[in-house]
């Protein structure tokens, strides 16, 4: 299940705000529909935004036409700047954009039309490896999982949040295919409910037995002993560990170490910022009123309300079990131990 696809400069991405009642594509003609549908959410997740940058900056600088290469890269900073501009929080974005430019700057003595080709198929092989990354992410976070367990995860760390396969989900459909016997319980995630509408609906597509249930619930079955871990995945990890991620993770963490189970949080390396030391240097977005307000166009509270709606939260480190990356399974002291994945 894939949820973009690139071909000829066209962009063409599934529009996660219609799952799971319609299955409609939406075409990116230029680099600034990239950017919008990044910013709607049309595409969303750490993984699947970075490469979605990454086509937007190929479709960008195929659109720039000049002869002068201090022009073409005057213009190509702009690309990158708008996809800089669209979210916050996730690094991936950046990291791709960055690895983008760095690819044309290193080939600055190259014609203007190879510098080109090589931006298109270098967001080819970003979209490639992320798939790849995630089934090395499946394989280690396997072994952490036991045949009959039940899972519990938050927000969508899925197929439909990177480029194949998922990060968390990853993990759960490695579980599955080697045999174990698995079930999940997906958070519907408030305000965007990416639980409700896309994880619940893409585990069924896979037939994953999966229970969906209210943010609220989750301390509930902890405390009944019907969870045995909690996966979910990773905007944007700080070198202490601290994790930030779509919004409530933090509370089902603290849930999860009152009740005893292992909270791990699955991330490919490039959702790990090397430059911040702790979660307080990560930038948390904040979205538009309405999204808590409403639902499908809906009021559910009064006129004129005060609102806050903040996108993701930070986990402190001491209540992370292990982050699983396609590198290995990292344990505590993560201060120590992430530093050796770069
Ligand atoms: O606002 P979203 O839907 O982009 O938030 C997504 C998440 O928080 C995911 O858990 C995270 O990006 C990891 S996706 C593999």
């Amino acid at each position: 299940m894939r949820p973009l696809k690139y071909k000829d400069g066209v962009l063409s991405l599934i529009d996660q705000t219609k799952l799971p009642n319609e299955q409609i594509w939406v075409d990116c003609k230029n680099y600034q529909e990239v950017a919008d549908a990044i910013v709607n959410m049309i595409v969303r997740g750490a993984p699947a935004i970075g490469v979605t940058a990454a086509y937007g900056v190929a479709i960008g600088a195929l659109s720039i036409g000049t002869d002068s290469k201090n022009e073409f890269f005057s213009e190509l900073r702009e690309v990158c700047d708008v996809m800089r501009n669209t979210r916050p929080t996730a690094v991936n974005l950046f990291w791709a954009i960055d690895k983008m430019y760095n690819i044309a700057e290193s080939m600055k003595e190259k014609s203007i039309p190879e510098i080109k080709d090589a931006l298109v198929k270098h967001a080819f092989i970003l979209d490639e490896e992320d798939v790849n990354t995630n089934k090395a992410i499946g394989q280690n976070g396997n072994e952490l999982i036991q045949d009959n367990w039940t899972i519990l995860t938050h927000c969508n760390a899925g197929a439909l949040a990177t480029c194949d396969y998922g990060t968390a989900l990853g993990v759960i459909r490695m579980a599955k295919e080697s045999g174990k016997n698995i079930q999940v319980f997906a958070d519907e995630t408030r305000p965007y409910l990416q639980g409700a509408r896309l994880t619940a609906w893409e585990l069924q597509q896979d037939n994953i037995p999966v229970t969906l249930i209210c943010d609220n619930m989750s301390g509930h079955f902890m405390k009944a002993g019907n969870i045995n871990c909690v996966i979910v995945g990773a905007d944007r990890i700080a070198l202490n560990g601290d994790t930030a991620n779509k919004i409530g993770t933090y509370s089902v963490a603290v849930l999860a170490k009152e009740n005893n189970i292992p909270f791990y949080v699955a991330a490919p390396v490039s959702t790990i910022d090397f430059s911040i030391q702790s979660g307080e240097q990560i930038p948390i977005e904040e979205r538009k009123a309405e999204e808590v307000t409403h639902i499908k166009g809906i009021r559910l509270a009064p006129e004129s309300i005060c609102v806050r709606n903040p996108s993701f939260d930070v986990t402190p480190n001491k209540y992370i079990t292990a982050i699983i990356t396609e590198k290995g399974v990292v344990y505590p002291p993560f201060e120590e131990n992430i530093k050796k994945l770069k």
